[in-house]
């Protein structure tokens, strides 16, 4: 017969493995409970099953595995997200483009928005839910991860979302938006962090699929075909990678947008680009 265990054995014993902070948090989605009520319960036991899943979590934890794709959730600007490996596990970092989409979509405005490679759906339902008189249409290539994104749609009951699969653009043609939003593949193929970490384990299409060799082709095609799918004065925003702003900038200069800009996310690290494109004006250049 299995030994029964406590909260503060299990807990004890899954540290050595995969840390504080990860047990604590398998714990939590073994037992739905608050981390609150594993401080105040450490004796409490778990049942056979119990032990049994938070035992194989920590196994495939301990071998790599996100703990938000073993969790099958992740908070992302306040909200939950269903995760699975079919979409990229939302990051901190992309909460900056969402801060930079908001601070441009008045509240009491209707207006129209597009996110471009949706995944879980994270950019475009946090817009959806901060502003709820915007009509938003988020796009994926992959089945998988529209699938997900419906999902999490009706669970934030953001019901001013159209999703679809499509391969960019092709699904909203003749529609034209205030706001383009995207988070691309801006991976290269052979970028030596796709063998590390998480990544190990998330869609190579969310990261490097179409991106090339420079990790720049997927933000080349946004970039040029924007201007088709924006309103008058429209703007794109889109996140890139560490070492990507300049470029990003000098693209976008090239395909003639104005008030071409790069923001940084709390590390300093610029993270996000864009611009607006149509007339321009020094009163409206807002950017
Ligand atoms: C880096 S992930 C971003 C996911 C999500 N927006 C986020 O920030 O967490 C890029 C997404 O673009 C999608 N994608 C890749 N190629 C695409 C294409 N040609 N058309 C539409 N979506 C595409 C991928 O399936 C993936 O979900």
């Amino acid at each position: 017969m299995m030994q029964q265990i406590t909260i503060l054995q299990a807990l004890h014993q899954a540290r050595r493995d995969i840390g504080d902070t990860d047990a604590r948090m398998l714990l939590q989605s073994v037992l739905a409970a608050s981390h609150a009520h594993l401080a105040a319960h450490p004796e409490h036991e778990l049942t056979a099953e119990q032990a049994q899943s938070f035992r194989l979590l920590t196994a495939r934890r301990a071998h790599g595995e996100p703990v938000a794709y073993l969790m099958g959730k992740r908070e992302f600007y306040s909200l939950d997200f269903d995760v699975t490996p079919a979409v990229l596990i939302p990051r901190p970092e992309t909460e900056l483009l969402v801060d930079l989409a908001l601070e441009r979509l008045p509240p009491d405005h209707p207006c129209k928005v597009l996110d471009l490679g949706t995944g879980s759906g994270a950019i475009a339902l946090t817009i959806a839910k901060h502003r709820p008189l915007a009509d938003i249409v988020a796009v994926d290539s992959s089945a998988g991860a529209v699938a997900i994104a419906k999902i999490n749609a009706r669970q934030l009951n953001a019901s001013n979302v159209r999703i679809i699969e499509t391969d960019w653009f092709d699904g909203v043609s003749g529609e034209r938006f205030d706001l383009i939003v995207s988070n691309p593949p801006y991976v290269a193929d052979g970028d030596p962090h796709l063998t590390q970490g998480d990544l190990r384990f998330e869609p190579r299409m969310a990261l490097t699929e179409g991106a090339g060799d420079d990790g720049l082709d997927c933000i080349r095609f946004i970039i040029t075909s924007a201007p088709r799918y924006l309103a008058a004065d429209g703007t794109l925003l889109f996140e890139h990678g560490y070492d990507q702003a300049e470029a990003c900038r000098h693209l976008l200069g090239e395909a003639g947008f104005h008030s071409v800009l790069s923001r940084s996310d709390l590390a300093g690290i610029p993270r996000v680009s864009g611009g607006r494109f149509g007339s321009f004006s020094q009163e409206t250049a807002r950017m």
